[in-house]
């Protein structure tokens, strides 16, 4: 064994030679792994008695991709198109052994081995459109020389994954190997020098670029698909554009055309936030002061309401192999909710994505019951009942008697005060807010809502218990909406006015799609069903003079075929796609008569700041109290449950891009024109005037926990 450096050893087997990564957690291709490797790979090629080279790698992957933290300093030799023409250009054959993830430069790497084998559950892909970069390293130029040019386009421009098994069957990968690794790849390799097998390198072959040559439409096929999916993008189209160079200029044109477009695509906008969210949501799972990592997996839970929300939350912790128990006290709702749950499991079946023993399977961990009493055996519970703060007291009183000492009894209110329902048990320190979004089992974001009580573990314990059901889990301190709906109904307040003051729906809904939103806020809460707000408001003694309005008018809706917009079964658009609908405009203009509201015409510009600006006021009000941990928490938030555009990082990180003391002076102005709820917050005033950031800005400990520890002092 000789230790090249502290990432990369070199070992002999015989006459194979095999270079060893290991530097965790992923493998990533630092500096110091790609000196390392270079150096191996001069090493055992110069070694008259080695016939071949594996690489491989220790711990849980092959190499994950290039080294993120090094994107945007400056680039320090050897390159990883350096590290892999060294591979390529080796005289003995090179076979990688992946396992893991292989992605990125990982992949890129590989495809410069002369052979590729891999561990049956090993997966490759080449994600960097996800970090609004392409493959930098020659993946646009060698990956349509081994899997053809459309297969390229779509994994590249989608980031997919292929598992073992697909890149077998695509040419990616020669063999696969059960059981181990390394002996597997030996044995490969001795064959290979055995069998005297040709040094194969992937930029010699040109059989699947041949018939892509020449053939235009193919390209401008693909632009149009992704200009269509990936709505404001840009990395996937020069990931296009680099393919169609492989296809059409000579290998290395071809790379140094991919160099010109990464140069590009990494100093771009949408990659530094595309970069940012990678580490803001890693970030997010870690508490400060508090271990989040080695909490047992919860077997058993118990889910009380099978309303709705209820429902999406048992097959949340079904499909993480969670045994449920959902508890209704009314039998007919029980059933009813049962069998929602049944149709969409044979729904996911029939669309395929899963087997109709996977939904036997899922179903027989849900067990129904009628009784309070049987969360007596459940890890966690979850109460999902109707939002009404006497009713949910009531419930916890009853799980108080009966649940284990060491349960966590979470609350999934959105509205309420968790504290007040916490009271209602012995053991406030147990309660927690559990914030699912609808529908529950198909949405990524958990709030994870600790009161000034919630004990550390229990914190630690429901964090874990979002990760083990694929969510990503948040933590947020107690307010009126929690961290993501007080951020919302800034946005709802603004869209309210701007209607009376000048602009239409159709417009504000454009303004947040063109800024890459999936919907916009009238088509949302369309779909949502307006007389869930109409209620509310009700309930508070509120109004919203149109919203109101079109309630009155039954027009409640897509359920309702109508609401701010038309819906009509044959639009050719679809079905859910909005109609304007001249009525409501028409009861726009006669709201604002009614109210004395002169209008005037307002651009885009100034309805998209209207919209987001307050949105991010609000924001730093929350991270002043102390509601967030960190400027990164309310981006994930943000992201994950109410579609901001993942490229534009979030409304922390959009704000710090256009810059605080911009946007705090629009807010003066604003609130010059329109009153003090634009005031700008205290945060944001401090840190515009010294020129920092939201993402530089850290809260250290939740405001209620804060408080609890002050009181305990
Ligand atoms: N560079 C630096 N750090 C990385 C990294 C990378 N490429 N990939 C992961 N990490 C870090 C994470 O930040 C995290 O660090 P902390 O523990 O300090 O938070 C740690 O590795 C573990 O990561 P995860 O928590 O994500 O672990 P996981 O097991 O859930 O997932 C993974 C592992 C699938 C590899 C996932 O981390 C991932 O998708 N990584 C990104 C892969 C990627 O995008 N590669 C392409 C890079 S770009 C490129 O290669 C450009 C090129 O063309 C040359």
């Amino acid at each position: 064994m000789s230790t090249i450096n502290a990432s990369v050893a070199l070992t002999r087997h015989d006459s194979i030679a095999v270079i060893t990564i290991d530097s965790p957690p992923v493998n990533a291709l630092s500096h110091g792994v790609r000196e390392g490797l270079v150096q191996a790979v001069a090493q055992a090629g110069q070694d008259s008695t080695v016939r071949a080279i594996l690489i491989a790698c220790a711990g849980t992957t092959f190499i994950a991709g290039a080294d993120i933290t090094e994107f945007g300093k400056p680039p320090k030799d050897p390159r990883i198109s350096a590290v892999i023409a060294a591979i390529e250009d080796c005289p003995k054959p090179i076979i990688a052994a992946m396992h893991g993830t292989v992605l990125g430069g990982g992949l890129e790497l590989a495809l410069g081995c002369h052979y590729r084998v891999a561990a049956p559950a090993t997966r490759l892909g080449l994600p960097e459109v996800n970090l609004g970069i392409i493959p930098g390293a020659g993946g646009t130029q060698r990956l349509p020389r081994v899997v053809g040019v459309e297969r390229a386009i779509e994994l590249i421009t989608t980031a997919s994954q292929l598992s073992a098994k697909q890149a077998l069957e695509a040419g990616l990968v020669d063999a696969l190997i059960d059981g181990d690794l390394v002996q597997g790849a030996l044995q490969f390799a001795r064959r290979v020098v055995d069998e005297n097998k040709a040094l194969l390198r992937v930029r010699d072959r040109d059989e699947h670029l041949v018939t892509a040559r020449g053939n235009p439409a193919l390209f401008e096929k693909a632009r149009a698909a992704v200009a269509r999916k990936s709505r404001g993008l840009t990395a996937p189209l020069a990931a296009i554009d680099a393919i169609e160079a492989a296809v059409n200029l000579p290998f290395e044109q071809g790379l140094q055309r991919e160099r010109e477009l990464v140069t590009a695509q990494v100093s771009s906008d949408q990659s530094k936030a595309l970069r940012y969210f990678f580490f803001a949501e890693r970030e997010s799972a870690k508490i400060p002061g508090i271990q989040t990592g080695d909490v047992a997996k919860v077997q058993q839970a118990a889910v009380i309401g099978a309303g709705t929300m209820g429902g999406g939350i048992a097959m949340s912790l079904a499909n993480a192999g969670v045994a449920v128990t959902l508890i209704d006290l009314n039998p007919e709702a029980l059933e009813r909710g049962l069998g929602i749950i049944r149709k969409n499991y044979e729904n996911t079946a029939r669309r395929g994505g899963m087997t109709e023993s996977d939904v036997s399977a899922r179903m027989a961990l849900i067990r129904p019951s009628t009784k309070l009493a049987d969360v007596s055996s459940a890890e966690v519970i979850v109460e999902a009942v109707f939002e009404n703060t006497e009713l949910k007291k009531s419930v916890f009183t009853e799980i108080d008697r009966h649940a284990r000492a060491d349960a966590i009894l979470g609350t999934n209110t959105s509205t309420l005060d968790i504290d007040e329902i916490a009271s209602a048990t012995a053991r406030p320190e147990s309660v927690i807010g559990l914030h699912f979004f609808s529908p529950a089992n198909v949405m990524k974001l958990l709030e994870v809502v600790r009161t000034g009580r919630t004990s550390e573990s229990v914190v630690a314990r429901a964090m874990a218990l979002g990760r083990q059901m694929r969510k990503v889990p948040v933590l947020v301190g107690t307010c009126d909406g929690f961290v993501g709906n007080r951020i919302l109904r800034a946005r709802s307040k603004q869209a309210e006015q701007i209607i009376m003051q000048g602009g239409f729906p159709e417009q504000v809904d454009r303004v947040l799609q063109d800024f890459g939103f999936p919907m916009g806020v009238f088509a949302m809460g369309d779909m949502a069903g307006l007389d869930i707000g109409w209620r509310i408001r009700k309930e508070r003694g509120l109004k919203s003079i149109v919203a109101d309005k079109l309630c009155e008018m039954g027009r409640l809706g897509q359920k309702a075929g109508a609401g701010y917009f038309r819906y009509d079964p044959a639009n050719p658009e679809g079905a859910r796609a909005p109609i304007v609908d001249p009525i409501v405009n028409e009861l726009i203009l006669q709201a604002s008569r009614d109210q004395n509201i002169e209008r005037r015409d307002m651009d885009d510009v100034l309805i998209r700041e209207r919209l987001l600006y307050p949105m991010i006021n609000e924001a730093a009000k929350i991270l002043e109290e102390g509601v967030a941990l960190r400027a990164g928490d309310i981006d994930v938030i943000w992201i994950y449950g109410y579609g901001w555009p993942r490229h534009r990082g979030g409304p922390m990180h959009y704000a710090d891009s256009i810059g605080l003391a911009k946007i705090r002076d629009r807010l003066r102005e604003f609130e010059r024109d329109h009153g003090d709820a634009f005031k700008p917050a205290a945060l944001l005033e401090r840190l515009a005037d010294e020129g920092g950031t939201f993402a530089g800005h850290r809260t250290g400990a939740l405001q209620a926990t804060a408080a609890a520890t002050a009181v305990a002092a």
